[in-house]
């Protein structure tokens, strides 16, 4: 029997790592990086105040639907589906999901290659004495790079596959445990040094005070694509994860504890960059370099700066590592035990896919990147893939796993699996979210969706 078979499949040991792993898969680059820009760019509170919406009503009880769906068949996306509704068509929102994982990546390993490559140069000591000017010019030479962007994002994408290729035990859960909640105590003591920046309070005031005429139907589907994005849904990510969780787990439990925690390392991250952009007079709406600008201006404030700059790009590198870990966890599942590929030959052969489209990505970021005067409807590779899984293939497949499990499935049959066969008195909880779910969560992305495309207004 060869390792990708059901029965040898390995799980995680407890709740505790059950819990750690799927932050891990939330907590990434989509916090440090995407969270913060994606608000500077549209408009500040009014867009946190409808993320924080479709978390609540959209991204939580999809994120439940998943561990259901993952946890009760043991199986990943594709097999899951198959074994629940054998014969039907709702496989193919599983392989729509090994779709999504692929697009998602060949942007992501791009991104994460800069944080490994601003790591390199935090170590050599190529922040000090940085100004505002030299912050955006350093930014624009790693991207337009070529060959350097390249070179880091295959670092990126060999780390990834030789920790997948060890297993889904050693390689996620040491990592998760240990190092997410110094990430966690760093972006902290990164909010202190920002907050009391001269110019603080205008950061703040952008990043909180809601003002919705700032608001357009495109940044209300943005918003919902991020809620997505954050929480690894919508794409079989979280399905994948929870087929290894345990059977004891409170799933109701985890999706929340996962969903406050990811929104709250979202929040600091926020909290760190805006003040730092209004203090240092820089535009809140930069676009993707916002981070990789701000962060190491806030550190050249600090007493140990120096240091604790190669930490902060440390732990973003091993949060956006272990969130990869996630997204080629589902196709790696997939064709270990739907197609009989060995893991590490499914681990070496989707590193290739990742690397030969993913350098696309590296090479039409900017205007003055090698491909980036080629675009399609005014949008270079990188943006195509980020805009299709983001805003259309993560809201689509969310919305038929909303339907999967609210008017598919047996009510009791959820009902059983979600209080640990009956072990848990979870019944008003169950019911809220039921309500949910059948009434409110499809019909929301529904709205949002035609809404964005302009059907209706
Ligand atoms: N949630 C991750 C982040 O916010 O960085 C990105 C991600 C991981 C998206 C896994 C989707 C996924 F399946």
């Amino acid at each position: 029997m060869h390792e990708g078979q059901a029965k040898q499949r390995e799980g995680f040991s407890s709740g505790m790592a059950v819990f750690f792993a799927t932050l891990g898969s939330a907590v990434g680059l989509g916090n440090i990086w995407k969270f913060p820009y994606l608000v500077g760019e549209n408009g500040g509170g009014a867009f946190l105040l409808v993320y924080f919406l479709c978390i609540l009503f959209v991204g939580i009880p999809i994120m439940v639907s998943e561990f259901y769906i993952g946890r009760t068949t043991h199986k990943n996306a594709v097999g899951a589906l198959k074994e629940l509704r054998p014969g039907t068509s709702w496989k193919y929102i599983g392989l729509m999901g090994v779709c999504s994982s692929y697009l998602i990546m060949f942007f992501y390993s791009c991104v994460a290659g800069w944080v490994y490559y601003y790591l390199f140069k935090a170590l050599k000591g190529d922040f000090v004495g940085i100004t505002m000017a030299t912050a955006k010019a350093q930014f624009a030479n790693v991207v337009v790079g070529p060959l350097s962007p390249i070179l880091w994002q295959v670092i990126v994408v060999g780390v990834v596959a030789a920790i997948l290729a060890a297993g889904v035990k050693q390689g996620i859960e040491r990592i998760t445990k240990t190092l997410m909640p110094l990430l966690f105590l760093l972006i902290i003591i990164c909010d202190i040094r920002a907050l009391t920046l001269p110019g603080a309070a205008e950061g703040m005031q952008f990043l909180f005070h809601v003002d919705f005429s700032q608001l357009s139907a495109a940044a209300i589907l943005t918003a919902l694509g991020l809620a997505f994005f954050k929480l690894s849904l919508g794409m079989g990510t979280m399905m994948t994860y929870s087929s290894y969780f345990t059977d004891d787990n409170h799933m109701f439990n985890t999706a929340a504890k996962v969903a406050v925690s990811d929104t709250l390392v979202s929040l600091l991250a926020g909290i760190a960059i805006f003040p730092t952009v209004f203090s240092f007079g820089m535009e809140p709406g930069a676009g993707p370099g916002l981070l990789f600008m701000t962060i190491p201006l806030v550190f050249s404030q600090m007493p140990f700066g120096d240091i604790l700059l190669v930490a902060f790009f440390f732990l973003t590198s091993i949060a956006a590592t272990t969130a990869m870990l996630s997204l080629v966890e589902v196709p790696i599942a997939y064709m270990s035990e739907e197609r009989g590929v060995s893991r590490k030959k499914a681990a070496i052969i989707n590193a290739l896919i990742i690397i030969i489209i993913g350098v696309l990505a590296t090479l039409s970021v900017d205007k003055a990147s090698l491909l980036g005067q080629y675009t399609i409807l005014g949008r270079g590779f990188f943006d195509w893939f980020d805009y299709l899984s983001s805003n259309i293939l993560l809201p689509a497949g969310g919305f038929f796993i909303a339907l999967f499990a609210g008017y598919i499935l047996k009510k009791q049959d959820l009902k059983y699996e979600l209080s640990n066969h009956g072990t848990l008195k979870i019944d008003g909880l169950f019911n809220v979210f039921y309500f949910i779910l059948k009434y409110l969560t499809p019909v929301l992305l529904l709205i949002v969706f035609l809404n964005s495309v302009g059907i209706i207004k």
